[in-house]
């Protein structure tokens, strides 16, 4: 297994690992089929393992003038993509690309980095062994048939909606919890490097 930089000619496998990985969390189906690319400079890499891609992070890095992490303690860069294939997982290729990325993002005098995840014990648990504090939450809300009433004031005639997808942003997380069968906590964390 190698990490390397992000190639175009790994678009396919970028997009098959993720999905793979993701099917068994609170975003299975948080689907991209195309990768994605950042207005801001990007720490893109891929882990490689006998031709084919086995894991992935992308980081997309604050400019003084363009931020994309919350404010805080200097330059950061957020975590939008991390996966690794579930056939390859825990034997330290997220550890790896982590520890590559922290090291080609200090060139860039960041000094942070913060990701927002869902509610799976696995991987907030993987965040804070890496030394990821969470620093707020808020809530991903899905709504399904006659729940989504709980999101209107009211419905137009022959036009009404099916499932929804909300932000709570609220403090009553109970009562929202109640209201709907699938809710995520969606915690940020960050690790701040030379803490
Ligand atoms: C979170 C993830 C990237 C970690 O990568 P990884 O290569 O499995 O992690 P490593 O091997 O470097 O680290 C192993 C550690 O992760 C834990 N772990 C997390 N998920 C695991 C899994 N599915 N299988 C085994 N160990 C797992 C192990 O317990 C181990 O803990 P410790 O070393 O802190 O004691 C990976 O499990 C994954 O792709 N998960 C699904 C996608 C996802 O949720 N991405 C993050 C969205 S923000």
């Amino acid at each position: 297994m190698r990490i390397r930089q992000y190639e175009a000619k790994d678009e396919q496998g970028w997009v098959r690992c993720r999905v793979l990985a993701f099917l068994d969390t609170a975003y299975f189906d948080n689907v991209l089929r195309e990768k994605e690319h950042y207005a801001n400079p990007a720490i893109e890499l891929v882990a490689e393992k006998d031709g084919g891609i086995v894991g992935l992070l992308d980081i997309e890095l604050d400019r003084a003038d363009a931020p994309v992490c919350s404010p805080g303690s200097g330059l950061g860069g957020m975590i939008w993509h991390l996966a690794v294939h579930p056939d390859e997982q825990g034997q330290g290729i997220g550890s790896a690309l982590l520890q590559e990325a922290e090291r080609l993002a200090r060139e860039f005098q960041i000094c942070r980095f913060q990701a927002w995840t869902r509610d799976d014990p696995r991987v907030n648990a993987w965040y804070i062994a890496r030394g990821f504090e969470q620093k707020e939450a808020y809530l991903h809300v899905y709504a399904e048939g006659d729940e989504c009433s709980h999101l209107l004031l009211g419905r137009k005639a022959g036009l009404y909606p099916v499932a929804c997808f909300a932000h709570y942003v609220g403090e009553d997380w109970d009562r929202i919890k109640s209201m709907f069968q699938r809710v995520h906590e969606c915690r940020m964390y960050e690790y701040q490097f030379d803490k």
